[in-house]
């Protein structure tokens, strides 16, 4: 083997996990921009590695010949994955290979590859030719028509499965409806929130600070990215002919950190804040009128007659400050009295549900648990803050069609 025609290997990038806008070149053999980096993650896969490479370039020849890469990044597998790849060099000029030997996992290889990435466009498939490279004609298409990110998809008509028993079915599908529960503004945009085959828009994702772990590199770009357009093109996960898949239970409780990650990373940037911070005015509603009306020095009402009424004046503040805060961008689709009532009557009704539990909340705390009328009140109604953020946000605020 003639050792120096070889590409050297990738330098690693190292710290903190984001894309940068221009592709980092230094002490690289190649030069500038190009139109697509392919990542292609790997994982003891010598049996497969060559057959996906040849398929992949001649593809690729054929649609953008000479501006696009091909990047493996490898975990220093046993079988020499790496290795066979950068022989590979020779006859693939356009193939690029990282060896990582302290990192390892399929999302942060697909991010680290991404980091060393030339391509105006990014991509990730995998190695064992169960993602069919002839659909990447069809993404690349998507994504030349404007879309920001095309994913390749197993449940739109064309996708499918091959052979996979019930057991990985439902394993599948009930990831997903728990990505669904938990993340419905991430994974409800996607019939294949799972896929770890899809082209996105370099500008979609730079200067993002990443977090992922596990496999589910996809809901790592749409939850943190900037997808604006998204295309799905269906395709049937073949069945693995060398090699084994590398999932294992471990991929699932990583895959459940991911999710409840994700949740914090969403609330903490957008919405959930700013309906806590208007929560906490409702608090002070809330608190205030229930101790002018149940009070024994003041009108002395009944705790449950005192905490409806204030309960329904808070949630009147609140609506108020939501309408014109929290859910700026959804009202203001929606102007005038008629869909702005509606929408408080939606509000009410999805609160009123809040209410209910909130009034069994507080009397139990106060009569079964025995704490102090006020202290109950406000556990009563953080309680209540969960409930009444994710009907809300379920419900989408939404009173017409406008905007959808
Ligand atoms: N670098 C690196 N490090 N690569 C890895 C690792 C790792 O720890 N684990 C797996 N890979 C590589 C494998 O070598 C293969 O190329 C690809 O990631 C997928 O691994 P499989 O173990 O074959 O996954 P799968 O076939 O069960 O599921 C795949 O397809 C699903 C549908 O698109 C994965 O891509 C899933 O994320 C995806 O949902
Ligand atoms: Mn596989």
């Amino acid at each position: 083997m003639t050792y120096d025609l070889l590409n050297p290997l990738v330098p690693l990038p190292q710290g903190i996990f984001q894309i940068p806008a221009a592709p980092n070149l230094e002490n690289r053999s190649d030069s500038d921009w190009i139109q697509l980096s392919l990542v292609i993650p790997t994982y003891n896969e010598a049996k497969n590695i060559q057959e996906l490479i040849k398929v992949l370039s001649d593809l690729l020849d054929g649609v953008i010949p000479g501006d696009y890469e091909l990047i493996v990044v490898d975990d220093d597998s046993p079988d020499y994955t790496w290795k066979l790849a950068q022989e590979l060099t020779v006859e693939y000029p356009q193939l690029q290979v990282m060896r990582r030997e302290k990192e390892k996992g399929l999302a942060t290889a697909v991010v680290r590859g991404w980091q060393m990435a030339r391509g105006e466009i990014l991509g990730v498939i995998d190695a064992d030719l169960q993602h069919p490279p002839k659909v990447l004609a069809q993404l690349w298409q998507k994504i030349q028509q404007g879309a920001d990110l095309a994913v390749a998809s197993r449940h739109i008509n064309g996708g499918g499965v091959s052979e996979w028993n019930l057991g990985r079915r439902i394993l599948s599908r009930g990831a997903q409806m728990l990505g669904l529960m938990v993340l419905p503004e991430v994974l409800g945009k996607l019939s294949d929130p799972m896929s770890g085959y899809f082209l996105l828009r370099r500008s979609s994702i730079i200067e993002r600070a990443m977090n992922p772990i596990g496999y589910k590199i996809l809901i790592e770009v749409v939850a943190r990215g900037r997808i604006h357009s998204s295309a799905e093109v269906g395709y049937v996960f073949q069945e693995r002919q060398e090699g084994e898949s590398k999932v294992i239970w471990k991929q699932y409780l990583e895959y459940i950190g991911h999710l409840l990650r994700l949740r914090l990373f969403l609330w903490a940037k957008g919405r959930f804040i700013r309906f806590v911070l208007v929560g906490l005015t409702g608090v002070l509603v809330d608190m205030g009128i229930f101790y002018l009306l149940s009070d024994p020095s003041t009108l002395g009402w009944s705790l449950t007659r005192s905490k409806i009424i204030a309960a329904e004046l808070a949630m009147i503040n609140n609506f108020f400050w939501n309408d014109l805060w929290t859910f700026r961008d959804i009202s203001r689709q929606q102007t005038g009295m008629s869909p702005r009532f509606k929408r408080l009557l939606k509000f009410n009704v999805i609160c009123l549900g809040g209410l209910i539990l909130n009034v069994l909340f507080l009397n139990f705390v106060f009569h079964v648990l025995g704490l102090n009328r006020y202290l109950a009140n406000l556990i009563a109604i953080a309680a209540v803050t969960f409930w009444n953020f994710w009907f809300n946000c379920k419900f989408s605020w939404r009173v017409t069609d406008k905007g959808k």
